[in-house]
């Protein structure tokens, strides 16, 4: 089987994800996002381009069943309801709501794979959740790939990082798995944080940038491992949590 990583969703080709099971990490925060939404009992989350299609979509919804949702320069957009940080996302705030969602890197991210079948959100605080989706996957000889949202187009450690954990704990048979570069990298440098994933976010830029602003809890909460057994699955154009009616 092939586990490859991509560490911006620019290089990913339609090919690269077609049969796969994909699996879109935004660690900062939008992927941590959407599984607490969805933990703390959000009906769906959809990802949008930008704030002029969460309004014009907003408008399909009875005002409170919806959440507008997102950031831009890492700050809540003026006039929606939430912003991307992953503290907002409380019961109070989505439980049953609509959640209309648009970030810099990650919904674009979730957006530039949505031709893919098998699409799920994945991140430190609902890691174990996911990597069983890629248990299965490994088991029926699936193809995984691991697309990092980055930072506007570039590298960023914390996706690289989380990316890395996964294949690390990937299960596989000796010579049963090919990896690209790019996952044989993302493993050497989870390997170097293990699990100081405070580190991580010191280390990366994004984290420094969201210290100096202020949000300096959501980095706590991003590094929350294992805080979410959900798995959002991103299927016709929304995110979902599978469970007993989504089972597959
Ligand atoms: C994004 O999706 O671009 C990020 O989550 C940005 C952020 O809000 O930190």
């Amino acid at each position: 089987m092939q586990i490859d990583v991509f560490f911006t969703p620019g290089e990913v080709k339609p090919s690269d994800t077609a049969g796969r099971l994909v699996a879109v990490i935004d660690v900062l925060r939008a992927s941590t996002s959407v599984a607490v939404a969805l933990a703390n009992g959000a009906k769906t989350v959809i990802p949008l381009e930008g704030a002029d299609e969460v309004m014009t979509r907003a408008k399909q919804f009875e005002r409170s069943e919806v959440r507008m949702a997102g950031e831009q320069k890492m700050v809540p957009i003026a006039g929606f309801d939430l912003g991307n940080s992953p503290l907002e996302f409380t019961a109070a705030a989505v439980e049953g709501k609509t959640v209309l969602l648009t970030t810099t890197n990650g919904t674009r991210a979730l957006l530039g794979v949505q031709g893919a079948r098998d699409i799920v959100v994945a991140s430190y605080v609902n890691f174990s959740a996911v990597l069983t989706m890629m248990k299965v996957a490994a088991r029926t000889n699936t193809d995984i790939a691991i697309v990092c949202a980055g930072h506007e187009g570039i590298f960023s450690l914390e996706d690289s990082s989380c990316a890395g954990r996964y294949v690390r704990a990937i299960p596989r048979r000796a010579g049963s798995v090919v990896m690209n570069d790019a996952a044989s990298a993302s493993v050497v440098i989870d390997r170097k944080y293990g699990d100081n994933l405070a580190k991580i976010f010191q280390d990366s830029s994004h984290g420094q940038a969201l210290e100096a602003a202020g949000f300096v809890g959501d980095l706590a909460a991003a590094a929350a491992l294992d805080s979410h057994s959900v798995v959002p699955i991103y299927q016709d154009r929304q995110i979902t949590k599978l469970g007993p009616e989504r089972e597959r």
